[in-house]
C-alpha cells in the first residue's frame, strides 16, 4: 500500500557531486581542520545516532521526551499551529509526543520533516502517515542551512528544532540560522527549540564518551563517509576520539586526534592530506545553553520568547533537574 507521503528533494543523490567536494577540501586545507556536522549522517551515521539516544549516559533524549510529554498540549493550545515543520527531524521519534497532542485537538493538517538523511526521513514519514490518517506529510530532503526557502508558506506554522541540534552550530552560524528561520516565518508563526543546558562537566563528558564506544564510532564514521564518497584512504585506526568540555565556550568539542603522523589521499579532490602526530580534526561541537543568553539571541533574531521550560529529575536517577529545556517563541 502506498502511503500519502510527498517527498521533495533539494540535495543531489550523490553528495560527492555537490557541495561536499568544496566543503571537505576546505576542511583539509585549513588550519585547524574543522568539519561540518551534516556530513556525519549517512545511513550508518543516522543509525549510530539513534543508538546514542538509547544510552544511559546520553540524557538529552529522555529529558526532552519527558518535557514534551508534559508541555505538548500547552504548546498546541498556545501556538494554535496547524502546520509543524521539523528541522533535522531524524526518526521524529520524540516528535510523536508533540504530534499526538496536536492531533487530538484536530488542529493539525500538515507535517513537514526536513533532513539530509534521506532514508531515515522517508521511513519516519511513512510511519507518521500511517499513525495519523489524513495528515499531509510533506518530507523535504534538504539542508536546513540552505533550503528553508523551499518550505511551504501556508497555514499557522510552528518550526520545531529539537534534540539540542541548535548546539551543533558555531555561534555565528547559529545567529545566521535563527535569522533565516525568522525570515522564513510570518508574524505569529512559532519556533519550538529543544536545547541542552550547561551542567556538571563530568556528566557532559560522559554523555559524549559513553562506555560502549558508540559516540566514538559515530564521530569516526565520518572518515569512512569521506573515504567512500570521495575516494579517500584516511586510516580510521590511526585516530583517537577525544571529547573535550570547553568551559569558556560552554560546549563539548568532539575531535579526532592523530595518534601518529598520518598521510592519506583523497582522489576526488586530487589532494594529499597530512596530520602531524597529535593534530586534531574538529568534527562536531555541542554547545550547552543558559536561559538568558539564548533568549537574547532569539530576541535579536526577531522572536518574542513566550516560555522556557526546564526538565525534571527522574526516579531512576539518570536525569537531574534542569538537564534540558524547551523554548517556545513567537515570530514578532
Ligand atoms: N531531531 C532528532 C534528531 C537529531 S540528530 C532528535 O531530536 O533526536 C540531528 C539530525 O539533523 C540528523 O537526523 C541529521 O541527519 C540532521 N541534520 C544535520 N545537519 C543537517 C542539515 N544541515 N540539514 C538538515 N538536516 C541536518
Ligand atoms: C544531534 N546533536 C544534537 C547531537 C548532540 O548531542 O550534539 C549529536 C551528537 N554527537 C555525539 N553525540 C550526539
Amino acid at each position: 500500500m502506498s502511503l500519502p507521503v510527498q517527498i521533495d528533494t533539494h540535495i543531489p543523490n550523490d553528495w560527492a557531486q555537490g557541495e561536499m567536494l568544496d566543503d571537505i577540501r576546505r576542511t583539509f586545507t585549513n588550519h585547524p581542520k574543522v568539519l561540518r556536522p551534516k556530513w556525519l549522517y549517512d545511513d550508518r551515521g543516522s543509525e549510530l545516532f539513534d543508538r546514542i539516544t538509547t544510552l544511559d549516559e546520553y540524557y538529552p533524549t529522555e529529558a526532552e521526551r519527558s518535557l514534551l510529554l508534559d508541555k505538548a498540549s500547552e504548546i498546541a493550545r498556545r501556538s494554535g499551529a496547524d502546520t509543524i515543520i521539523e528541522l533535522g527531524s531524524g526518526t521524529s521519534d520524540k516528535t510523536r509526543t508533540l504530534l499526538d497532542a496536536f492531533w487530538v485537538t484536530e488542529q493539525l493538517t500538515t507535517f513537514i520533516p526536513v533532513d539530509v538523511s534521506e532514508q531515515t526521513l522517508v521511513d519516519a514519514s511513512e510511519r507518521l502517515a500511517e499513525r495519523y490518517p489524513g495528515l499531509s506529510v510533506q518530507a523535504h530532503v534538504g539542508d536546513f542551512t540552505r533550503h528553508l526557502g523551499h518550505l511551504p508558506h501556508s497555514g499557522r506554522r510552528l518550526v520545531a528544532f529539537l534534540g539540542g541540534t541548535l548546539g551543533n552550530f558555531y555561534q555565528e552560524e547559529r545567529a545566521a540560522f535563527l535569522g533565516a528561520v525568522a525570515d522564513t516565518l510570518d508574524t505569529d508563526d512559532w519556533i519550538l527549540l529543544g536545547v541542552d543546558l550547561v551542567k556538571d562537566a563530568q556528566r557532559l563528558i560522559d554523555a559524549y564518551h559513553d562506555s560502549e564506544g558508540v559516540t566514538a564510532e559515530f564521530v569516526t564514521n565520518v572518515l569512512s563517509i569521506i573515504n567512500r564518497e570521495l575516494g579517500g584512504n584516511l586510516p580510521l585506526e590511526q585516530f583517537d576520539y577525544v571529547p573535550l568540555w570547553d568551559a569558556q565556550e560552554e560546549r563539548v568539542d568532539m575531535r579526532l586526534r592523530a595518534a601518529m603522523p598520518v598521510t592519506a589521499r583523497i582522489e576526488a579532490l586530487d589532494l594529499d592530506v597530512s596530520f602531524d602526530e597529535g593534530e586534531e580534526l574538529r568534527v562536531e561541537i555541542s554547545t550547552k545553553f543558559r536561559q538568558e543568553k539564548l533568549s537574547g539571541e532569539l530576541s535579536a533574531a526577531g522572536f518574542d520568547v513566550e516560555a522556557f521550560w526546564t526538565s525534571s529529575a527522574s526516579e531512576d536517577g539518570l536525569l537531574q533537574d534542569s538537564d534540558f529545556a524547551l523554548l517556545l517563541a513567537r515570530r514578532a
